[in-house]
């Protein structure tokens, strides 16, 4: 019988409780397989931070290495000053742990009830590059707080970052039906680096001829991703771009609190880490009102991760089971975990 080593980052607000749900439907789905998760849990965000200032200190982040994956819930607090958290341990995450793919599938279930008239068959994945672009933190401030103000971000994006994001973006699309890539940017405007990806696009496609490639500034394309999400197929794009775009195909599949994502490290060097897409929305925190789907959901891409991918089809059939029978009014609004039991007897 061979054992998961499992990290748990529950982290802030919903993600909390989001996470035990997931937390439920994975021992659950694995029960009586001959696979065990053997979790170590790690109480990092806001209370780690309040009590001794600490966001990832390094002997946890080399202890959190030592694990097959990371499952984390969401990070951010209104009591912290925002990007503490958000930088200090969920960035410093993906960086040190080399995540630089950032899959996000998103798929409009059957019935599921989304904001647009006539949305067609959505089923595409954003691969959103990790590790670089304006999320570096290259930049600074000067003369903060008076009217001459200058404050720069600058966006870093380099060959071998964007060659080996792209690389893995084709290799995608080569695998799936359609064999569709888009790449997304705005060389336009952004001359440095968009034809940075321009060129890689082109270079890495050509060892990938039945791949079609496709290319839209990022404006157009969150217009095509609300009158025509269907023509998605792969998306590729940095790390910001990809950001804002998967919280928009988020809102047209369903909403956010079903959206999933993998932190991937393709070439196994460290743990990849699974994570909702969603935040710690101290909006609804501790009153059992978010939805654990997108949680729940990282985990079948954790579990596909990690090779049980048969174990990932169950989890992702009993949350489209769940998701009919919340369209057909079989069952109505139920708590975090009441969402969480369901799927948890029906994954086993
Ligand atoms: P958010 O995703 O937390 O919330 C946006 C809206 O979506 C809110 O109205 C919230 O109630 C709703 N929502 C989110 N998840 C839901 C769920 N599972 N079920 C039902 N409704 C849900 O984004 P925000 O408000 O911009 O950010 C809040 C905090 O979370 C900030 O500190 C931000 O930095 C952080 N954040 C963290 C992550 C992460 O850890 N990966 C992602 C996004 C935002
Ligand atoms: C996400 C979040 C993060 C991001 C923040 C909290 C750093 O919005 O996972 O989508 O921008 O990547
Ligand atoms: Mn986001």
């Amino acid at each position: 019988a061979d054992t998961v080593r499992l990290a748990v980052i529950p982290g802030d607000g919903i993600g909390q409780e989001v996470t035990a749900e997931a937390l439920k439907v994975l021992s659950a789905v694995l029960e009586g397989s001959g696979t065990t998760v053997a979790t170590t849990e790690y109480d990092l965000g806001a209370r780690l931070y309040h009590r001794t200032g600490e966001t990832l200190p390094d002997s946890v982040l080399e202890e959190v290495r030592g694990h097959d994956a990371i499952l984390l819930g969401a990070v951010g607090d209104p009591s912290v000053p925002s990007g503490v958290l958000e930088r200090g341990l969920l960035l410093k995450l993906r960086f040190a742990l080399d995540h630089y793919v950032n899959l996000r599938p998103s798929t409009l279930f059957p019935g599921v009830p989304t904001p647009l008239a006539d949305p067609g068959e959505i089923d595409f994945v954003v691969v959103r590059e990790g590790t670089e672009g304006p999320y570096v933190g290259n930049g600074g401030a000067l003369r903060v707080g008076t009217p001459h103000e200058i404050a720069t971000e600058v966006s870093v994006n380099t060959a071998f970052g964007v060659e080996r994001v792209v690389r893995d973006a084709f290799a995608r699309a080569a695998a799936r039906p359609r064999k569709k890539l888009t790449l997304v940017h705005k060389h336009n405007v952004l001359v440095h680096a968009g034809h940075l990806w321009r060129r890689t696009v082109e270079a890495v496609g050509a060892e990938f001829g039945d791949v079609t490639v496709d290319y839209l500034h990022v404006d157009a394309a969150t217009i095509f991703l609300v009158t025509d999400p269907a023509r998605f197929d792969v998306i590729v794009t940095d790390n910001l771009f990809g950001d804002i775009l998967t919280d928009l195909a988020a809102a047209v599949t369903g909403g956010i609190g079903l959206a999933a994502s993998g932190n991937v490290n393709p070439d196994r060097t460290a743990p990849s880490m699974f994570e909702p897409v969603h935040g710690s929305a101290p909006d609804i925190a501790g009153q059992q009102l978010a939805d654990p789907t997108a949680a729940v959901l990282s985990v079948a891409l954790l579990l596909e991760h990690l090779g049980h991918a048969a174990a990932a089809r169950r989890v992702e059939a009993a949350v489209s089971a769940d998701l009919a029978r919340r369209a057909a009014g079989q069952v109505g609004p139920r708590p975090t975990a009441g969402i969480g039991d369901a799927l948890a007897a029906a994954v086993v």
